[in-house]
């Protein structure tokens, strides 16, 4: 061999071992993510929830997007930058989400006439969408008041909040026409159009939704809109939002990689104005912390004896809750503002590696006097969370609660035994249709930050935790060569201490297993757990090689679709959709959604409907397609493989 030839050779080998396999295989899969031909991103570069259109799971259509889609595109782009050195994407990536899912000045009217004494008035939550009316409850029961406005103000200088709505129409399928700073501009408005579906408490699922505007100005729906759909009361035209506060924290947890990264390799000046932008949305993502009414935290039974909290010591469970909202009056003439927060949290929404990150990290700390001391308890508090609710079997149970059944009504006696600050475990903290933790994916979301936050500490009480999980997952997971089975439906029984985890079904999902891929990586790397590191490369292998595809690496499946589903609609209602579909007592899930009968796999679901076998799909969803690629760069990051 000539030594030309010879050094070539040896200049592409060692490129190759430069970059290592896994690494290669994070490029591969952000390309295919990121080829305009896929499909994953609007005209506007906003990201789907998946690239197929015909998608029903927490969002009903798959050309809509979430703050879920929006942080792990944030997340996608921090990672491209800690592999290529190239941060621009994650600064563009934050841009996009600021842009497009945070509600800009105009569309956030009125939030100075927002009395924080009187947050907003108590109305109990329906238990299942034929609960109607729900709404206001007269006497007046008592609320807390809200520690956190004034000191909100003060810091930035505005009332309106900086959080992501959960929920945007990216193409305005619906036609609200509800853009940026925009009311119901109508289906000629381009996308994307922030729109809600969920309002009628936790048993309503996806299928029994009704749409509706954020921004509602009684131009379509009924004479009033949707609002009086949904409860009773007077209604005036108004806006609300809805935020998903575990997307949020998970973008400020994609911002403290993209902090370390670019400090290891000298670009931190190129992202500080992000991280900047990061450590404000951790500062208003304490609403999130307290009760909904912000009332007394623990043993708050019946709404008018519950008092509300006067500050945060009795009213902040300081976990992130499921929820927090905001909204108001359009008019500013008798206008009014108002917040909720959530009592309910679930673990699989804890982030102990944001916390971290707002402590600790330069350049990510909260610009608000007590916002640092806010995410200590609250630290502490995740951490404690998890101890709390993890099974026998090392599966983290569901979550805990204040607000028994949205009705602030007495738990079952067997729950007020072993309380947790005084809020009850609950299996299902707030959404039963499907259980809120029968989702096999919740686990390693979650067990993700976890170990994150061991590998960056090398806390040894957090590596014990993770010890149980990490041996129950190892059990309970098979690979071979053609596939891989893990759980995928988890079964609950007993309560803290003594809750089991049954596993109903096994599945082989990619994001679920690519995230208990991250989760044994950052695990491993830590502890040196050599069987550990093995399963999260056999997973890492066996899909790669199983379940690649041209759009990305993706498996059938056949989801529990019931399209012809009647959605509740109080006797004697009526309304239109912009696009003319009637909503009426008669209405279904695809009588209000006709833009389906268009879509290119409607055809599955017709056969069905016509007595054909279930349809199958197979989906690139944003955030499955963003784990695999994650997974695969946490696991080339971390070994150098
Ligand atoms: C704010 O709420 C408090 C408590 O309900 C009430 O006493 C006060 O009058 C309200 N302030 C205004 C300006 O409405
Ligand atoms: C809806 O479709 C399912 C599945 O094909 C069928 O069993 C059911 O009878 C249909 N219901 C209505 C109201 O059409």
């Amino acid at each position: 061999m000539n030594l030309y030839i010879f050094l070539l050779i040896l200049g592409a080998v060692t490129c190759i071992s430069a970059q290592g396999v896994y690494k290669q295989r994070f490029l591969e899969q952000y390309n295919k993510m990121h080829n305009p031909s896929n499909g994953y991103f609007s005209s506007k570069g906003i990201p789907y929830h998946a690239v197929e259109t015909l998608v029903v799971e927490s969002s009903d259509y798959g050309h809509e997007t979430t703050s879920e889609a929006h942080s792990y595109y944030i997340w996608l782009e921090s990672m491209y930058g800690g592999i290529t050195n190239d941060f621009s994407k994650f600064n563009e990536a934050w841009e996009i989400m600021e842009k497009y899912i945070i509600p800009v000045h105009a569309s956030q009217p009125n939030t100075n006439l927002y009395n924080a004494s009187h947050p907003s008035g108590y109305g109990p939550g329906g238990n299942v969408p034929e609960d109607y009316p729900i709404g206001p409850v007269t006497p007046p029961a008592p609320v807390g008041v809200d520690p956190l406005y004034q000191e909100l103000v003060d810091t930035y200088g505005t009332s309106d909040i900086y959080a992501m709505h959960w929920l945007t129409d990216v193409d305005n399928v619906y036609g609200f026409g509800n853009s940026p700073g925009n009311c119901q501009l109508g289906p000629d408005e381009p996308g994307p159009s922030f729109i809600n579906t969920y309002q009628r408490g936790p048993r309503e699922n996806a299928f029994k939704t009704i749409p509706q505007p954020t921004c509602d100005n009684f131009k379509y729906g009924g004479k009033l809109g949707f609002g009086d759909l949904f409860s009773a009361g007077d209604h005036s035209p108004n806006w609300k939002y809805s935020v998903a506060p575990d997307a949020d924290a998970r973008a400020i947890q994609a911002a403290f990689w993209a902090s370390r990264w670019a400090t290891a390799s000298g670009q931190l000046s190129q992202i500080t104005d992000t991280l900047a932008k990061a450590s404000k949305l951790g500062d208003y993502i304490r609403y999130s912390f307290f009760d909904k009414y912000f009332k007394r935290i623990g043993n708050c039974i019946d709404p008018y004896k519950c008092p509300g909290g006067t500050g945060k010591d009795d009213s902040a469970h300081y976990l992130l809750g499921w929820f927090f909202g905001w909204g108001g009056s359009i008019a500013t003439e008798y206008g009014y503002s108002w917040r909720i927060s959530e009592g309910v949290a679930h673990f699989g929404y804890q982030n102990p590696m944001a916390a971290y990150a707002l402590i600790n990290e330069p350049n990510m700390t909260p610009k608000s006097p007590t916002a640092v001391e806010d995410w200590k308890k609250s630290l502490d508090r995740q951490l404690e969370l998890y101890e709390y609710l993890q099974s026998v079997e090392g599966a983290f149970a569901g979550g805990v609660n204040n607000n028994w059944n949205d009705r602030y009504e007495e738990p079952p006696a067997e729950l007020k035994e072993n309380t947790f600050h005084g809020m009850w475990y609950d299996w299902e903290p707030v959404a039963y249709n499907p259980p809120s933790n029968q989702w096999f994916g919740m686990q390693p979301w979650s067990t993700d930050r976890l170990a994150q936050y061991y590998y960056v500490t090398g806390d040894e009480k957090v590596k014990s935790i993770l010890d149980k999980w990490v041996a129950w997952i190892i059990k309970e997971t098979t690979v071979t060569e053609t596939g891989y089975q893990m759980p995928s439906t988890l079964d609950w029984e007993g309560t803290p201490p003594n809750v089991h985890c049954k596993i109903r079904y096994y599945g082989n999902g990619v994001g679920p297993a690519a995230a208990t891929a991250r989760t044994l990586s950052y695990y491993a790397a830590r502890s040196n757990n050599q069987e550990a590191k093995n399963l999260a490369k056999n997973l890492l292998d066996t899909m790669w090689n199983n379940y690649k595809d041209d759009l990305g690496v993706a498996v059938e499946e056949q989801p529990d679709y019931s399209f012809n589903e009647t959605v509740y609609v109080p006797d004697g209602w009526t309304g239109m959709y912009p696009n003319g579909d009637v909503i009426d007592s008669s209405a279904t899930f695809v009588g209000i959604r006709s833009f389906y009968k268009k879509d290119p796999q409607w055809y599955k679901i017709e056969n069905y409907l016509n007595g054909g076998p279930a349809p199958k799909f197979t989906y690139h969803r944003f955030w499955d397609q963003t784990d695999v690629a994650l997974a695969m760069g946490t696991y080339g990051l971390l070994f150098d493989e």
